[in-house]
């Protein structure tokens, strides 16, 4: 209502025809286009990032491997689940490569497990206990008080975050894996997680390319986060670059949605949830983290280890439900550079309801290959522009959200981005 009067009073005062106010307005427009601009992500000069090969290659089986290993996290009632996931990847990659299997679990394994999935790879295996502080409220922290806000987060609805050990599990993933025992000696891992599936067969060695290629973080979907997961996060995380003066890299700018409200009311955004104190938004892609090829020194080092201690103080992994794929994504967003992060998009990859599989490659299947004809194998056909190797799928369906997501993600690295995702990402 005053805002209206004021408005009535104005119009019969003629303000609305003095140049003042429309001086005004016009340095509004300029001022919040030029800081727009602060995020836009010019396009590099050359890709920064592709496929390591685009088609199927004799795998060599005797070559020198990178120091690495993979790792599932799984309860004993998951066996079957675990199963599927470890003979998928067997079938498509391991029996070739033959790396480690480190399996985590927060309580001691059952015999079954340990028999059934050491049966199903022909690597060696291990059967780990997490340390019971690794899977448990930090020490600090009032558990009477936590679990209320756990209960109450259920209540809401909030994609498992009335499961008190969904929150331990998150904690683990950002905080801890890296520091378990049998994880140590290693520099490299492979997350895996139960019930996933490889569509595709994966013929070189990714550790020894990432290795090869200075990656740090290598991913195969990217997704946006559950909003009322982690309200505060992305303020923390921001508040900590910001105390630390990190410079934004690409990587980063192309995460944050500038905010289109001028200066000096921008920073009164900061309020609502995902913004920075500035105002500015985050735009929720994240990489989704139950599959990550990925340094382990990237988590030891002593940037991510201070951010992680930040976070952990917050006590956000348990009054919110703060996921490690978030705090990885940030993380990796802030700390990496952009040619440091991989994108698997030659890996045929699903969990739940989300899949990537590439078209197979034209003329790459090796149809000849002894090696891989071992396994009888058919595929779909293949088609132009391709880069998978023998693909159960035809690439023609991908619940990747590459139309938006992932693009922006990837904006640094991506040549041909759609206008109209730099329209959508100028909207909102
Ligand atoms: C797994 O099986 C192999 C071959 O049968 C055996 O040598 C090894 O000790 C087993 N590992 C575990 C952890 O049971």
């Amino acid at each position: 209502m005053a805002l209206h009067h004021r408005l009535q009073r104005l119009r019969r005062r003629g303000l609305h025809k003095s140049p003042v106010l429309w001086i005004i307005l016009a340095a509004c427009l300029i001022e919040v286009v030029a800081h727009a601009s602060k995020y836009r992500v010019p396009l590099p000069a050359r890709e920064l990032d592709t496929p390591f090969y685009n088609s199927c290659q004799e795998p060599i089986t005797d070559g020198p491997r990178e120091n690495a290993a993979i790792v599932m996290l799984a309860r004993n009632e998951e066996v079957h689940k675990a199963r599927r996931s470890v003979e998928s990847l067997e079938r498509r990659f391991n029996q070739w490569f033959k790396y480690p299997i480190i399996f985590l679990n927060d309580e001691p394994w059952r015999d079954e497990f340990i028999q059934t999935l050491n049966a199903s790879t022909s690597g060696p295996t291990s059967f780990e206990l997490i340390p019971k502080q690794e899977w448990s409220f930090p020490a600090w922290m009032d558990q009477d008080d936590a679990r209320a806000s756990i209960k109450k987060q259920g209540e809401q609805g909030i994609l498992y975050a009335g499961k008190e050990t969904y929150h331990h599990m998150c904690r683990f993933f950002s905080g801890y894996f890296y520091q378990v025992e049998a994880l140590k000696k290693y520099k490299w891992y492979w997350r895996l997680e139960p019930d996933v599936e490889f569509s595709c067969s994966i013929t070189y060695d990714p550790f020894v390319e990432m290795a090869r290629h200075k990656k740090v973080y290598g991913f195969t979907i990217s997704l946006w986060e559950e909003k009322r997961t982690c309200p505060s996060l992305f303020r923390k995380v921001a508040d900590w670059k910001e105390e630390q003066n990190i410079p934004s890299t690409s990587l980063w700018k192309a995460s944050i949605d500038a905010s289109w409200v001028p200066w000096p009311f921008r920073s009164s955004l900061s309020w609502f949830s995902h913004r920075d104190r500035h105002g500015d938004g985050w735009n929720l892609c994240h990489y989704w983290s139950n599959f990550e090829i990925a340094d382990l020194d990237f988590f030891r080092g002593r940037q991510y280890q201070d951010l992680y201690q930040k976070l952990e103080k917050d006590g956000g992994f348990y009054y919110e439900r703060w996921g490690d794929a978030a705090v990885h994504s940030l993380a990796v967003n802030m700390l990496a550079k952009p040619e440091q992060v991989h994108h698997f998009a030659d890996f045929g990859y699903r969990h739940d309801w989300y899949y990537q599989c590439p078209a197979n490659a034209p003329g790459g299947q090796l149809p000849e290959s002894a090696t891989l004809n071992a396994v009888k194998e058919s595929w779909a056909p293949e088609i132009q522009g391709g880069v998978g190797c023998r693909c159960e799928c035809d690439g023609r369906t991908n619940r990747n959200h590459g139309s938006y997501c992932l693009h922006k993600m990837k904006a640094p690295n991506t040549i041909s981005r759609p206008w109209s995702t730099w329209f959508l990402s100028w909207i909102f």
